[in-house]
């Protein structure tokens, strides 16, 4: 099969979030088993120099953005295995940052529609366009409406994937003619709840929704969850998956990692002692033994940050420590700041994006806490069992699917249900006891390391799913 991944980021040429890793890592597992995989995304403003060397223009081509004819330059570099190619236009990417301007919807809309218009100059004819969230949700609504009885686009099936169904690309109204260059008598397409709702309009028009975990899936029929789009999804289930997320397992080594201070194995975890020594001595903590909770995460609401604020203290007093790296909304970082200021000795933050010191604390911690309102899968918590730190998270999504608590027989970690901070305090406690009990946690810890979260069993449930696309 030929598969092309559509997205507005990817490692390693951008990422903000999960889902750059996860487009920078499926391709390359569902290469390995055969098939020709290729990524675009739009060519910004922060991918380096140094990249821009190992591209080639492809072509330059004009792009509708409902009554204009916008240019579209296309480049494209190949890396291992895979074949990515580069939306280029300056007005919409020659800016600093990826998302957050007064013109998103033109932006995506752009490049949505330029995805469709390359194919006709790449010579590479996908048999799947896999799509990835609200930026590139017009994608199938173009295909259904302008391309799909064009010659050579006859046989092209769209998966839509969605990461985090809180991010919809919602507008008013004047968006569909004026920026999509939708017809009226299209709009059913896309409207919903009195707004253009791009996410809505792949739920509409792709042939199979993926959400990144099992549990996900189930959850989005519920309102809770939903942020309003379960009713339309209740009418498409039958055309929904959830398929777990994995993790680059080559990347995330404690065995290879050059950014930690002592390499490590399941075999033998002595070096994780050294990694949370150095982390300390780093982040300015006082040595000790005592456990460290690590916490890398956007400060954004539905990461549960609020149940940490409510216990944070208690926590510190029962004598364990904090490294926190992240950024996001100002009432979180101030948050942090200002535990760091009053326990210096115990909690340090870091409020920026920094990927190498997300590995020291993946490392060096001994715990990991997260406890999501809602988690569609979750990276995080998997690197930091692959480095033989455990989790403590809500049951919900990605985590309730990865992460089995300890008080039963196979478990890898801690968990709760509801999105409480008593009970969220609860399974600190828990995991403090269990810590303390020395032998008991090492067990642990090479159980959580025994996991194996690549993309090796997922890329399959992939392609099978793919296959089944083609041949319905
Ligand atoms: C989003 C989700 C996260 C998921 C990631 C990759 O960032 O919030 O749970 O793991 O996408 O799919």
């Amino acid at each position: 099969m030929n598969i092309l991944f559509a997205a507005s980021e990817a490692v390693p040429y951008a990422a903000s979030g999960g889902l750059g890793d996860v487009v920078g890592s499926l391709p390359k597992a569902i290469a390995e088993k055969g098939h020709s995989c290729a990524v675009v995304i739009p060519l910004y403003k922060s991918i380096s120099a140094e990249m821009r060397e190992d591209m080639d223009f492809v072509a330059s081509i004009t792009v509708d953005v409902s009554w204009r004819k916008q240019y579209c330059g296309i480049f494209k570099a190949k890396r291992n295995g895979i074949v990515y190619y580069f939306i280029d236009n300056e007005y919409y990417f020659d800016r600093e940052g990826m998302y957050g301007f007064y013109d998103d919807c033109e932006r995506f809309v752009f490049f949505g529609r330029a995805v469709l218009e390359m194919l006709k100059y790449i010579g590479f004819m996908p048999d799947i366009i896999s799509c990835n969230d609200w930026q590139t949700a017009l994608i199938p609504v173009y295909y259904n409406l302008y391309y799909r009885y064009q010659q050579g686009y006859d046989k092209l099936k769209t998966a839509f994937t969605i990461h985090n169904i809180e991010y919809q690309g919602r507008y008013g109204r004047e968006v569909l003619g004026e920026v999509m260059g939708i017809p009226p008598y299209n709009a059913g397409l896309l409207e919903y709840d009195g707004y253009i709702n791009m996410l809505k309009g792949a739920i509409e028009t792709a042939d199979r929704i993926i959400t990144v975990s099992p549990q996900y899936a189930k959850e989005l029929l519920d309102p809770w969850y939903a942020h309003g789009l379960d009713r339309i999804l209740i009418t498409k289930r039958d055309k929904m998956t959830g398929i777990l997320n994995g993790i680059d397992v080559n990347m995330y080594n404690p065995e290879t990692d050059s950014a930690i201070s002592c390499n490590y194995s399941k075999g033998d975890t002595s070096g994780k002692a050294i990694c949370k020594k150095t982390l300390l001595n780093e982040l300015g903590l006082s040595d000790g033994d005592e456990p460290v909770i690590g916490i890398v995460t956007r400060f954004v609401g539905h990461k549960g940050i609020d149940l940490i604020r409510c216990v944070f203290e208690q926590i510190v007093a029962k004598g364990m420590k904090f490294a926190v790296l992240g950024s996001g909304e100002r009432i979180y970082e101030e948050f942090f700041i200002e535990m760091s200021r009053r326990y210096p000795d115990k909690v340090s933050v870091t409020t920026e994006f920094n990927p190498v010191l997300a590995r020291k604390i993946y490392a060096g911690a001994d715990m990991f806490l997260m406890p999501s309102m809602s988690e569609p899968c979750g990276l995080a918590q998997l690197i930091a069992m692959r480095y033989g730190t455990i989790p403590i998270v809500r049951e919900t999504g990605g985590l309730k699917d990865t992460v089995r608590d300890n008080g039963g027989i196979d478990g890898n970690g801690f968990t709760f249900q509801t999105y409480n901070a008593d009970d969220m305090f609860d399974a600190v406690r828990r995991a403090k006891l269990d810590y303390d009990n020395g032998e008991k946690w090492n067990e642990l810890v090479k159980r959580a390391m025994l996991c194996d979260f690549s993309w090796k069993s997922s890329a399959e449930d992939y392609i099978d799913m793919f296959e089944k696309m083609l041949n319905s």
